[in-house]
């Protein structure tokens, strides 16, 4: 049984702190551009790509949900997000699910926690920054309903990643509940 609840400061930053946020992956997403355009060309890694997210939990001020997702009393799961009001979007600041514990619907409860969070807010839409590399995550957000809505080549630096990182950005509309 998968239970999602608000996390807890300071009781949940060692443990949130602890959790694994990497992934590995045999394929990415190749940014093909145009003079106007862009496409997402699939391409395979060898070796497999390993990354991993940091995680500066100061910042947690700035969060307006953080969710630490548990089964059996243990932390598997962290989310957080922020609401911005000027266009009622919720943007997801983070979302990880222990290795361990992916492939078992983890994400999925914890997407659906941010749901509830973005009603509640009135929030229009959900909003994140992902990498093209990270072929895993962008299949997991695909798979609930969001889709493409930007990409930006110049945000990150080089030389502090990869070179062949490039950010996408997805979204999705908050769904109707039904209760207004
Ligand atoms: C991305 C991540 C949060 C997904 O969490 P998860 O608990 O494994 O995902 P779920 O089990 O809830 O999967 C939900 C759906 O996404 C699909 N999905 C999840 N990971 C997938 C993958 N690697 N490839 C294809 N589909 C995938 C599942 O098949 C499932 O589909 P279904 O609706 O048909 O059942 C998790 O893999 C993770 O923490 N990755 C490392 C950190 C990261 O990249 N975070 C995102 C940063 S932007």
């Amino acid at each position: 049984m998968i239970e999602v609840r608000s996390a807890r400061w300071p009781g949940d930053l060692a443990a949130v702190a602890a959790m694994d946020r990497s992934f590995v992956t045999d394929r990415r997403y190749c940014v093909v551009r145009g003079d106007l355009s862009f496409h997402l060309a699939l391409e395979t890694v060898d070796p497999p790509l390993h990354k991993r997210y940091d995680l500066d939990l100061s910042e947690r001020q700035s969060w307006d949900c953080a969710l630490v997702a548990e089964q059996g009393g243990g932390p598997i799961g962290f989310a957080a997000a922020r609401y911005a009001e000027w266009n009622r979007r919720v943007i997801i600041d983070h979302l990880y699910v222990a290795p361990y514990a992916r492939g078992a619907g983890v994400g999925r409860v914890l997407l659906s926690a941010l749901d509830s969070f973005a009603h509640s807010r009135g929030a229009r839409c959900l909003w994140l920054e992902t990498q093209n590399v990270n072929y895993p995550a962008i299949q997991f957000y695909r798979r609930a309903g969001f889709t493409l809505c930007g990409f930006d080549d110049s945000l990150y630096d080089p030389q502090l990643l990869g070179p062949e990182e490039t950010a996408l950005f997805f979204s999705r509309a908050v769904p109707w509940r039904g209760d207004e």
